[in-house]
Order: C-alpha cells, then sequence, then structure tokens
C-alpha cells in the first residue's frame, strides 16, 4: 500500500515550566493518507490544537518539540529550514481555525485577499485572479459573488467569513488541510453547510484533512477514520464505523456517554468524573486512571502502556487489553 501523505511519529512537545515539565504532547503517532478524512477528537486541553500547530512548526513560545518525526510526502518537516517550511505552509499545507476573523485580515475587503493568494500561488494576473475568486464565492455559495467580494470581513456573517476561509484554504490546492475546530462557533445548520462544503471540496481536490473537534457527532459524519486523544496521548485509533460499532478504551466510551441525546429528556447528564489536570512531571503511566470507571488494581503502578491491536487498524491503549 501506498505511503501516508503525513505521517507523524512518536512526537513529544514539552512545556518546561516553574512547576515542572508539562508533556503537552506524549509520544504521538499518526497517519493520514491520501484523500482521506482524519478527526481527531477529545477534551478540552488534551493536545488537539499543539499537535496541527506541531506539524506546521507553530508551537507556541515556551513550547518544544522535543522528539519525534512529521513526515510529509517523504520528507521529515523537522528537519527543514525556515524557508523551507514557510513554503509548506503556504502551499502544501494550510489551516482553518475556529475563528474565521484570525485568518483574514480585517483591513481588507475579501476581494483582495482572495486575489493576492491566487496570484501568489497560481500565477494568475489580477483580472483573471478576480473573475476566478467571483466563481469560487459563487461555487461555495456565496449568494451576489459580484457585490459580496468588494465587503469586508465583518460585513460577512460568520458562516460566510468561514466559506470565504475555506475557499482561500483550497485555492491554494493544498495537499492537506488541518481544520481546528472549523465549526464550533457557528450555530448547527450553518455548521451542516460548513461541513459539507468542506467535504466537497476535499473530495473535489482529493485533499486529505486533519479534523479537529471535541464532537464524535461530526466525526461519525465526516471523518473516514479516528484517533481519541487525551492528556497528550492517543488512545485509541481506528475506522470510524469501527470505533462508534467497538469502543474500547474506557474514555472513548466516557466520551460517547457524554453525547447529549436528541431523542429524550434526560434526567441526569453524565460527564466524566474529575477534571483531566495538567499532567506536570507526570510519571509513564496512564493518565486517565485517576477518572477511568473501568480501572484495574495494576493502573496505578504499571508503567506506560502499549497499544494492542484489537483488530486490524483498531489500536487500543489500556491495561485491560494488554
Ligand atoms: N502557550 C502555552 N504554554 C503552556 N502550556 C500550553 C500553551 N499552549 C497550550 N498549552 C498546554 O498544552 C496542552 C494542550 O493544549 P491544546 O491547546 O493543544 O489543547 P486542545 O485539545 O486543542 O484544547 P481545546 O479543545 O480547548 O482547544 C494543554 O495542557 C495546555 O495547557
Ligand atoms: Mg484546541
Amino acid at each position: 500500500m501506498s505511503d501516508p501523505l503525513l505521517s507523524v511519529k512518536n512526537l513529544q512537545v514539552f512545556f518546561h515550566l516553574a512547576q515542572g515539565t508539562l508533556k503537552a504532547i506524549d509520544g504521538v503517532s499518526l497517519d493520514v493518507k491520501k484523500g482521506q478524512i482524519v478527526g481527531l477528537v477529545g477534551e478540552s486541553g488534551g493536545g488537539k490544537s499543539m499537535i496541527g500547530l506541531s506539524i506546521l512548526r507553530l508551537v507556541p513560545e515556551g513550547g518544544k518539540i522535543a522528539s519525534g518525526k512529521i513526515i510529509f510526502e517523504g520528507k521529515n518537516l523537522l528537519n527543514l529550514s525556515e524557508d523551507e517550511i514557510r513554503i509548506i505552509r503556504g502551499s502544501y499545507i494550510s489551516m482553518i481555525l475556529q475563528d474565521p476573523l484570525t485568518s483574514l485580515n480585517p483591513a481588507f475587503r475579501i476581494g483582495p485577499q482572495m486575489i493576492d493568494v491566487l496570484r501568489l500561488h497560481k500565477g494568475y494576473d489580477k483580472k483573471e485572479a478576480e473573475l476566478i475568486a467571483i466563481e469560487m464565492l459563487h461555487n461555495i455559495g456565496i449568494p451576489d459573488p459580484k457585490k459580496n467580494i468588494r465587503k469586508f470581513p465583518h460585513q460577512l456573517s460568520g458562516g460566510m467569513r468561514q466559506r470565504v476561509v475555506i475557499a482561500i484554504a483550497f485555492s491554494c490546492s493544498p495537499k492537506l488541510i488541518i481544520a481546528d475546530e472549523p465549526t464550533t462557533a457557528l450555530d448547527v445548520t450553518i455548521q451542516a453547510q460548513i461541513l459539507q462544503l468542506l467535504k466537497n471540496l476535499s473530495t473535489e481536490y482529493q485533499t486529505s484533512v486533519l479534523f479537529i473537534t471535541h464532537d464524535l457527532g461530526i466525526v461519525a459524519n465526516l471523518c473516514d477514520s479516528v484517533a481519541v486523544i487525551y492528556a497528550g496521548e492517543i488512545v485509541e485509533t481506528a475506522q470510524t464505523s469501527e470505533l462508534f460499532l467497538n469502543p474500547k478504551h474506557p474514555y472513548t466510551k466516557a466520551l460517547f456517554q457524554s453525547i447529549l441525546r436528541h431523542d429524550k429528556k434526560q434526567e441526569h447528564f453524565y460527564s466524566i468524573e474529575g477534571v483531566m489536570g495538567s499532567h506536570i512531571d507526570w510519571p509513564d503511566k496512564c493518565k486517565f486512571y485517576p477518572r477511568c470507571s473501568e480501572k484495574l488494581d495494576g493502573c496505578e503502578k504499571t508503567g506506560s502502556v502499549e497499544f494492542v491491536s484489537y483488530s486490524p487498524d483498531h489500536l487500543v491503549r489500556c491495561l485491560k487489553y494488554e
């Protein structure tokens, strides 16, 4: 089988804080194949965004990629020069964030922002780029594109702004898009439209997507495969249908239990007991066991837990299955 487009191998990202070492990412491995949409799911603070930022070598100040490899199209991105990684960021891997206002420049109308990208990446002249930008706006469902192309970002609705950001991201024909909670700030009907747009464009352009979310419902509808992350470690990976049929890790099961039901009023809302905490100077052992409802006597004493293959492509990291 062909090599994956992106292969993150044993990535570690550390913050050396006054209180000790925070292993924000602790040995994460993850593959994204060509044309695939991979979901990265877990609670707030789990390290989802940090993985996305690490792939682009944009770890915030104070943090450091301590070890690992990020192989993209056969090259380790961690070995590239600053100039080389800038080219990757511009042309090969695009990022879409939760708030489209952070991606768009508030001081410029959306037309010039789209046109600049098309000229830079596709070499069109200004007139050609403008015509293509108008056509793109039409294709992504922006009404009256000739008029809307002259608007400033704040004059568009949140959903329309995110459409524009997605159109700009795809206009560079990247091989990979990292979408970090791109619909979290939108209401549910707009969210569905944006997810549909993202799915259609990724199919049309054969673009792979790493889709970061805390929402298993989105994963079910959008992703081919999924990795569940807890406190900087992947605890389970599988094809989406397999994970939904057969969740194995107690954390994955707890995430499923936390989904709100739409079919009946609930007396008690399930939430996972305790908090994730920061795990500063945490020894090599399961990070979830203090909150785990299925913990075994050995969980506290055992060192790091290895992945076990539950079925082909379904890996789980829990003492129960070792
Ligand atoms: N600038 C920073 N300095 C120190 N620690 C940081 C910094 N940024 C992130 N972290 C830590 O890294 C860990 C992972 O954070 P990250 O933002 O990747 O989580 P996340 O899964 O994206 O959460 P959310 O769902 O809230 O976006 C957290 O423990 C967080 O506190
Ligand atoms: Mg995040």
